[in-house]
């Protein structure tokens, strides 16, 4: 059984007082034991959300950190400062940042073996563009992406973490990818690996879809075969519609 994760990608949003309000309401509420909840606050605001977050359940982390354990890196973080302040997960790849920070697949696969490295789990995200998508390309594009992290950490590393599929096209749209659409995605995903581990692939792999997921959207796509559950963005930063696409991963 592949335990649900839902996340919640803050990006570049939120406050002081946006962050404590989410964690009070986070840190009252029931939270289902079959379902993992991770938050990415904005690196400014982590040291308050684990002050703040009571809730056994919920786990934090990072948007990004630097392939590099430490050095001359002006305005990055270290995997090791995320720990540092309790953070146990990271996002890499996300597609806002290879698109506005040109990270490249090798990048990418520096920083998912930095994350390893220091004990974080990553969320891999992939997905294709629009174009690539209407050039019958996501397929590959996804799978290639996913190939080179997969030379670099092997299955092994790749499931200690996970993998978001993030459609460039759905992100903030508000057109979600259909149900049928990602799952199709995911079990690509899901074959990339089981060529090498097939047993990985089938027991432990956990695909997140993510992509203008909502309290509306969210059951219909979590109970895809294939997807294990969500990493939301907009929807994410108020503690009521997270938890209430938390509950339709239960
Ligand atoms: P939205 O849920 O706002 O579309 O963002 C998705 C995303 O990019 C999460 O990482």
């Amino acid at each position: 059984m592949r335990r649900s994760i839902v996340a919640g990608n803050w990006k570049m949003h939120g406050s002081q007082e946006q962050a404590l309000r989410f964690c009070e309401a986070l840190s009252a509420a029931p939270l289902a034991a079959e379902v993992e909840l991770v938050v990415f606050p904005p690196v400014a605001y982590l040291g308050l959300f684990a002050a703040n977050v009571s809730q056994e359940g919920v786990q934090f982390g990072a948007q990004d950190l630097h392939p590099s354990p430490e050095g001359a890196h002006t305005g990055d973080i270290s995997g090791e400062m995320i720990a540092d302040l309790g953070g146990r997960w990271v996002l890499v790849g996300h597609s806002e940042r290879r698109r506005e920070h040109r990270e490249d697949d090798a990048l990418v696969a520096a920083k998912v073996r930095a994350a390893l490295a220091v004990g974080l789990k990553p969320i891999v995200c992939v997905g294709e563009t629009l174009a690539q998508r209407r050039a019958d390309a996501a397929n590959a594009v996804v799978a290639d992406q996913l190939r080179t992290v997969l030379d670099a950490v092997g299955p092994e590393g790749l499931v200690r973490g996970a993998v978001a599929y993030e459609p460039v096209w759905a992100i903030g749209t508000g057109a979600s990818a259909a149900p049928e659409q990602a799952e199709a995605m995911h079990g690509v995903i899901r074959q990339t690996l089981a060529v090498r581990d097939a047993a990985l692939a089938e027991e432990q792999l956990r695909v997140l879809y993510g992509g203008s997921v909502t309290a509306d959207n969210a059951a219909d796509l979590f109970h895809q075969p294939n997807v294990d559950g969500g990493l939301v963005g907009g929807a994410s930063l108020e503690a009521e519609s997270f938890l209430a696409i938390a509950a339709a991963a239960g």
